[in-house]
């Protein structure tokens, strides 16, 4: 049984059980970059502020930096004992540079420590997270300019229904990542406040200049109230919120390549690199990169709602039970930058089966609305031309025939409005081309589109 560094006020030492249940130390050892950052930090208003002189400074400065080092390489590897990773650093400090060591956390808490390492934590986690969404931007992009003249049934209720471009399907998928993008950078935003000088809740009676902690540490603010400080998981939260749209967005690009890559459809060739095989069946090539990817949503939403739970209720400030915050957010985090590479990566191999795309055209009366909006240009009403073309669709289906393979005459039969010109409008090109409202399907729309897409990408990737 080991002394604790809160063992003063103690007569009878920690069982080994709630050593084991109390601990941090597995998961948060993660924290120790953030850590030591956020203690040469605070050394340094320390020291400012008249508590330490500079030759302490100088001497916390190099035990911290040797404690990064003894960490990196595993020559101080932290135990149980040490609680968690706040008391393993500072521990580890004072065998290096002896008492000197308990004065680094004067005028803080690990209330507010914590709380500073979480969110530099989340800030780094956020960048990288950008930065990986853009990517599989750029590979969906890539993939769009390929595509503008693929022309593929597009789907309601996986019905097909009408014409489009596989661009513009893949710069849908642009639009999503966008916006999970912006809201990951919206969390950053409005995280981006430095929390050290709220002490254990209700700050500090020693002179630490907060503004210019923050500064040093790249904060654009300090936090405002001590008390919220130290119980705010909101930017935790946000990001794992982030994560969990982000997540529906690539289970729904994952659902739609699985169907796609079915002998039923078809319509894409997923690279064999990112597929696996059966153990049983010799023939199967499985699509398991977007199947995982598809499936993991569960653990990312499950961290959200996991972090929600354990916040819910809690009094003020801070209790234990916030320690819960850490293994759902490690968790999403890496599951997000996982499923990004690997899309990301997997895109960049991907090819679409273009001809069996065109042939669904042929097949399932994609054309139907278009022969109405053909009629309701020969002035009839909307409705009634919707009623004509449901007679037209039942002729052709119980004649085995597309509504293309109709002669003038025949058309007339159902309504005599139909002239000459009806036969541009039975032509898939015309169809994808007539959808020329703004953001509609149109080719020279989408092409538009595809380019202020390169647009974005090209300011955000330029310094
Ligand atoms: N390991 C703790 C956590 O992650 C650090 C804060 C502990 N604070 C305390 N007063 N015991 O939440």
């Amino acid at each position: 049984m080991s002394k604790k560094a809160w063992s003063g006020r103690f007569s009878k030492s920690e069982h080994p059980l709630m050593e084991r249940f109390n601990a941090s130390i597995p998961f948060d050892i993660r924290l120790y970059q953030e850590d030591i950052q956020g203690s040469l930090a605070h050394a340094q208003t320390l020291a400012e502020s008249g508590i330490l002189s500079k030759n302490e400074l100088k001497k916390l400065q190099n035990g911290l930096e040797k404690v990064k080092k003894e960490l990196e390489s595993g020559d101080f590897s932290p135990n149980l004992a040490h609680e968690d990773i706040h008391m393993a650093v500072e521990a580890r400090l004072t065998e290096i540079i002896g008492p000197l060591g308990g004065k680094l956390h004067s005028g803080r808490s690990r209330n507010d420590q914590v709380a500073l390492d979480t969110r530099l934590f989340v800030r780094r986690q956020t960048l990288e997270t950008c930065h990986r969404i853009s990517a599989l931007q750029q590979s969906l992009l890539n993939l769009a300019d390929k595509n503008l003249n693929t022309i593929l049934p597009g789907y309601t209720h996986l019905q097909r229904a009408q014409p489009i471009s596989l661009a513009h399907h893949l710069l849908a998928y642009f639009e999503m990542l966008e916006r999970d993008f912006s809201r990951f950078a919206d969390n950053f935003e409005r995280m981006n406040a430095c929390p050290l000088g709220a002490g254990a809740l209700a700050g500090s009676p020693l002179k630490l200049d907060r503004e210019k902690t923050a500064q040093a540490l790249g904060f654009e603010d300090i936090t405002h109230n001590s008390l919220d400080t130290v119980s705010d998981r909101d930017f935790v939260l946000d990001f794992l919120f982030a994560a969990s749209t982000l997540m529906m967005h690539l289970s729904r690009l994952a659902e739609e390549l699985v169907i796609w890559n079915s002998q039923e459809f078809g319509f894409v060739n997923l690279p064999q690199e990112f597929c696996t095989g059966s153990s049983m069946m010799p023939q199967k090539v499985n699509p398991d990169a977007p199947e995982l990817v598809r499936g993991k949503c569960g653990r990312v939403y499950g961290n959200l709602v996991a972090l929600l739970t354990t916040m819910k209720a809690l009094p003020l400030a801070y209790n234990k039970d916030m320690q819960e915050d850490k293994e759902p957010l490690f968790d999403s985090a890496d599951t997000i930058l996982m499923c990004l590479e690997v899309f990301q990566n997997m895109l960049a191999q991907t090819s679409f089966n273009t001809e069996k795309m065109r042939a669904a055209t042929k097949d399932g009366f994609v054309l139907a609305t278009d022969v109405a909006d053909y009629l309701v240009q020969k002035n009839i009403p909307f409705r009634e031309a919707h009623a004509v073309v449901g007679q037209l669709v039942q002729h052709c289906q119980k004649n085995a025939i597309g509504l293309e393979d109709l002669d003038l005459s025949t058309l007339q039969r159902f309504s005599n409005a139909f002239k000459n010109d009806v036969s541009k409008i039975m032509n898939i090109e015309n169809s994808v081309n007539a959808r020329q409202t703004l953001g509609g399907t149109n080719l020279a729309l989408v092409k538009k589109e595809l380019s202020r897409a390169k647009g974005i990408l090209k300011k955000r990737n330029s310094p």
